[in-house]
């Protein structure tokens, strides 16, 4: 099973603050069952060109590799982005570089409010320019401002739609994850784990609520797994 979006790097954003928490982090989900782990740390355009940010990102994974050698062999990790929107996005140079690794996966952080329609314009123009296929982060945190049909209109164009876990914990939004899935509005779940605390991995109860829409839900999940992650 894959988890797509983490913050497990360590010292490179406001997720995992150690080497060690990040081993604990990566010794959670692969005891929930999870083999395939993306790295996703933040990166925002206002604070550092790409170049920097991929040198901190390279660093912070130096860090780590030893560790991922010795302790998880069998684990498949890939280095990702989780990219913050900003105006002027769809015509960043080399988009491809902050895709995760070996996909054409960008993984778009969207503003947290209704959005304008410019903001709909800017992710329409970054998928016409057909380097990469846009996966926006964390759909579930922009339901209480923007209708279903702006994401039905975003996944009319290939945009893929990643769900937290945390999301799926609570049996109370399994109605609305089925009507999601039903609709091709649901590709990806992801962790966003950022530490070992409040905000530790819950990969597996996620998919344990789940399972009463197995057959809406993991069906879709395991195809986009198994196209982009084997
Ligand atoms: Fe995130």
């Amino acid at each position: 099973m894959l988890d797509i979006h983490t913050h497990i790097l360590p010292e490179i954003d406001d997720g995992s603050s150690s080497v060690e928490q990040s081993i604990e982090m990566i010794s959670m989900l692969v005891e929930q069952g999870v083999d395939k782990i993306v790295f996703t740390p933040h990166f925002y355009a206002e604070m550092e060109a790409p170049e920097q940010f991929l040198e901190r990102r390279h660093e912070a994974y130096q860090k780590l590799l030893p560790y991922l050698k010795e302790q998880f062999p069998d684990i498949r990790f890939r280095l990702g982005t989780e990219i913050c929107y900003y105006i002027g996005v769809s015509v960043m140079e080399d988009k491809k570089r902050l895709c995760i690794e070996g996909t054409p996966l960008f993984l778009l952080e969207l503003p947290m409010c209704k959005w304008e329609r410019s903001v709909i314009t800017e992710v329409k123009e970054l998928v016409r320019s057909e380097q990469v296929i846009v996966t926006l982060a964390h759909i579930d945190r922009y339901f209480d401002f923007n209708p279903l049909s702006v994401f039905e209109e975003l996944a009319r164009m290939g945009v893929l739609m990643q769900l937290n876990a945390d999301f799926a914990l609570e049996k109370r939004h399994r109605r609305f994850i089925k009507k999601l899935a039903k609709k091709g509005l649901l590709h990806f779940i992801g962790t966003d784990a950022h530490n070992t605390g409040a905000r530790c991995p819950r990969y597996e109860d996620a998919m344990r609520n789940l399972w009463p829409l197995r057959d809406y839900v993991f069906g879709n999940l395991s195809v986009y797994e198994e196209q982009f992650f084997n």
